[in-house]
């Protein structure tokens, strides 16, 4: 059977690991994000049917995706700051004791995941609500009034004269965006779970003795 310390010493590793694969999600979608929403000031997310034929307006609801790109900046620092607290609980084999610490630490945790999913939903139901609505336009056989007749799943171009573009938004990545979101909650969550875990097997020998039946004796 291994010892207490090392199971620890390995869900600290695999936790460290998985915080970092989260914290790659939630910068991916934050960058995505930003490069596609011009940092969050041209925005094409929740486009209606009146703002689609009205040819005046160029960007439309600013306000979401400065949303988006604020929650995942959010999760993005929350996530670096988890990961760096793990790595220094690995390198160091620092068991964080203090109340107020793991306190932090789950604050950190829960933040990550809330805005990661902040940033997921609006994103997808976003970008959802505009190719639903460009899609109800054209196959009606309308045409929208917007710069762009927008499309879904790729980068747009300004059917003029001439064939201009390709230009932002993209929207694989826009996609891409807030499946990596998506990604990242769910990993975010499983880390989260490991840090109940790594408490389960915190060696505490004043307590020992009142777990005779418990995790502690069964690992020795
Ligand atoms: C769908 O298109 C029709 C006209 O083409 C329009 O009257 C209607 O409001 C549109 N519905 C939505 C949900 O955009
Ligand atoms: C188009 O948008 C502009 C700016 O919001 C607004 O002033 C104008 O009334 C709109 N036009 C129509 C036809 O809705």
């Amino acid at each position: 059977m291994p010892r207490a310390s090392t199971v620890k010493q390995v869900l600290s590793l695999v936790t460290f690991v998985i915080l970092l694969l989260s914290l790659g999600a939630a910068g991916t979608s934050l960058g995505l994000i930003r490069t596609n929403t011009n940092d969050g000031v041209t925005c094409y997310f929740f486009i209606t049917y009146a703002q689609a034929m009205n040819s005046s307006l160029v960007d439309y609801n600013v306000p979401t995706c400065k949303l988006s790109v604020a929650s995942a900046t959010i999760a993005t620092i929350c996530l670096a700051l988890l990961t760096a607290i793990e790595l220094i609980s690995v390198l160091f084999q620092i068991n964080i004791k203090m109340l107020i610490a793991n306190i932090i630490q789950v604050g950190f945790f829960i933040g990550s995941i809330l805005f990661l999913f902040i940033t997921m939903v609006v994103v997808s139901a976003g970008w959802g609500k505009t190719c639903a609505t460009y899609k109800n336009i054209t196959s009606s056989g309308g045409t929208p009034r917007s710069f762009f007749n927008i499309e879904c799943t790729g980068p747009q171009f300004f059917r003029g004269e001439l064939l201009r573009g390709p230009y932002q938004p993209n929207g694989t990545e826009i996609i891409t965006a807030a499946v990596c979101a998506g990604f990242g909650v769910f990993l975010t969550s499983g880390a989260f779970s490991l840090l109940f875990m790594q408490q389960l097997f915190r060696v505490r020998p004043q307590n020992q003795r009142f777990q005779s039946d418990g995790h502690e004796i069964a690992l020795k």
